[in-house]
């Protein structure tokens, strides 16, 4: 990436959630149509992007942070522009625009398309504009995707659910799915593109569909994308226990490019606490859907949320977490400690509890899965998989790092392999948070697709989790 160019420059600082990746994927795409050309820090842009997420509390204070730091740079250069985007945006206009009146573009969830015409109108003065509903489904717009071999693939945007803790559905809006034969279109094109893995985005995609056909259309979406020719790899993310029926484990377990691997969240162990998030299932039916889903899948990985510290959450109920989290033995688990948001009715919930108490439940909560994760991995030892190769590791310039289809990181010996392709890899030893391996026949593998009854897995034993 140059610097020394003369033609505008950009850079986008994305907050959020793999959704807020697709959307600055878009927009620096349209940028980039507009003849902006990307670099790599905020100070040598002309557009800075900042393309916010208002989850939990504390992105609210990173945004602010950042504005200030970028402060001086604007005041110095009046061609210099500062756009403030996503769900942060969306929520709070208005205060954007008191705390740092120097930023000159705001604009929302349902209407990145109009950054370039806010752009260029900036250069009048400040440019605000929040829409409350979508005008153009944002897969619409060009894009400059981040990895060459991997997309993710907006199924539907918005949520119609009402967990009482979540903003999510304040600034993103209702549920609205994309037509199926569109997204088929858009998984085709990617391939065409050198796309092998495709990650399905939606707040609650086993919900996609109901708003098109009446009745939820996940499972077959999941099907339809195993006739895609060249596609090698479909994840997607998240399902909402309540709405993940078996029609999707059999999906999930029948066509060979869905993963095996699940991110399931919970939220919490406690029924009780279960109803005052309004996640409409219970401790049971929740573990009933795990077992549905390893009775199909028995190498699958699962992963989750886990919210601590929810308003009134007693010992008891967060014993309960900790019963569940040990009983399901997850992978992998986000844990998030409560954070009040606007517009959510949890913020008004009496009983919040005290900082120390959530902080000290935290602990408890992450010292467990750490655990876990750890016995999870060592189970894969030995064992060869299937891996995509997603670049140099970080931590050391002679391997690198790909993936398995259950979703975990892993380096190995560099052969030269270039991001996109597949190697096999064994595992030698697991970390919490990653394995080691090494390659196995030359490394290339050409079975690529789901190792569910394929040889090239047939190491992994009964009971193993990966
Ligand atoms: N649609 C997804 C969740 C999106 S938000 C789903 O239902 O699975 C991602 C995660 O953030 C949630 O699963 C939850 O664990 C966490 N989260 C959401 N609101 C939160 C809050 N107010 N405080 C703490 N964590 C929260
Ligand atoms: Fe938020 Fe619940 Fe919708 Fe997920 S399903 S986005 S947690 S309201
Ligand atoms: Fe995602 Fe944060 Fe918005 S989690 S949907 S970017 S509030």
């Amino acid at each position: 990436m140059t610097e020394s160019t003369s033609a505008p420059t950009y850079f986008i600082r994305t907050f959020g959630c793999q959704m807020n990746e697709h959307d600055s994927e878009r927009m620096a795409g349209m940028l980039e149509a507009e003849g902006y050309e990307r670099v790599d820090s905020a100070e040598a842009a002309t557009v800075v992007v900042f393309n916010t997420c208002c989850i939990r509390e504390n992105a609210d204070n990173r945004l602010y942070g950042n504005l200030g730091h970028i402060k001086p740079l604007r005041d110095a250069d009046p061609d210099k522009r500062i756009v403030v985007g996503g769900c942060l945006a969306q929520k709070d206009k208005d205060l954007i625009q008191r705390r740092a009146p120097y930023v000159d573009v705001v604009l929302g969830t349902h209407n990145l398309a109009s950054l370039p015409r806010l752009l260029a109108e900036s250069k009048k003065g400040p440019s605000f504009e929040i829409l409350e509903q979508t005008e153009v489904f944002p897969s619409a717009l060009p894009s400059r995707r981040e990895s060459w071999w991997h997309a993710w693939v907006s199924i539907s945007i918005g949520c119609n659910n009402s967990c009482t803790f979540c903003i999510v559905p304040a600034v993103r809006g209702v549920e609205v799915s994309r037509r199926m034969g569109d997204i088929i279109d858009e998984v085709q094109r990617l391939v065409s593109e050198g796309v092998v893995e495709v990650t399905l985005l939606g707040q609650n995609v086993n919900s996609y569909g109901r708003d098109l056909d009446g009745t939820p259309m996940f499972s077959r979406l999941l099907w339809a994308l195993d006739e895609v020719p060249g596609l090698e790899r479909v994840r997607f993310t998240s399902p909402h226990p309540k709405d993940f029926k078996q029609d999707t484990v059999d999906a999930m377990a029948g066509a060979g490019v869905v993963c095996e691997h699940i991110h399931l969240p919970v939220q919490s162990g406690s029924s009780d606490v279960l109803k005052r998030m309004k996640r409409a299932y219970t401790r049971d039916k929740y573990l009933q859907k795990i077992a549905m889903i390893r009775t199909a899948i028995p190498d699958v990985a699962i992963t989750t949320d886990i919210i601590v510290g929810f308003p009134g959450e007693t010992e008891k109920d967060f014993q309960e977490t900790l019963d569940l989290v040990e009983y399901v033995g997850y992978d992998a688990a986000y844990t998030f400690q409560y954070s009040p948001r606007p517009m959510t009715e949890a913020a008004d919930l009496p009983d919040q509890l005290p900082k120390e108490v959530v902080q000290e439940r935290f602990e408890r909560l992450v010292e467990l899965q750490d655990r876990i994760s750890i016995e999870r991995n060592l189970g894969m030892e030995g064992k060869t998989f299937s891996v995509i190769v997603e670049g140099v590791s970080r931590k050391d310039a002679g391997r690198l790092t790909g993936r398995t289809r259950t979703n975990k990181l892993i380096h190995f010996p560099d052969d030269g392999a270039t991001p996109g392709s597949f190697r096999k890899v064994r595992v030698l030893s697991a970390h919490r948070n990653h394995l080691d391996g090494e390659l196995m026949d030359g490394g290339v593998d050409r079975a690529h697709r789901s190792p569910m009854g394929l040889p090239l897995l047939a190491s992994s034993g009964p009971g193993c989790s990966c």
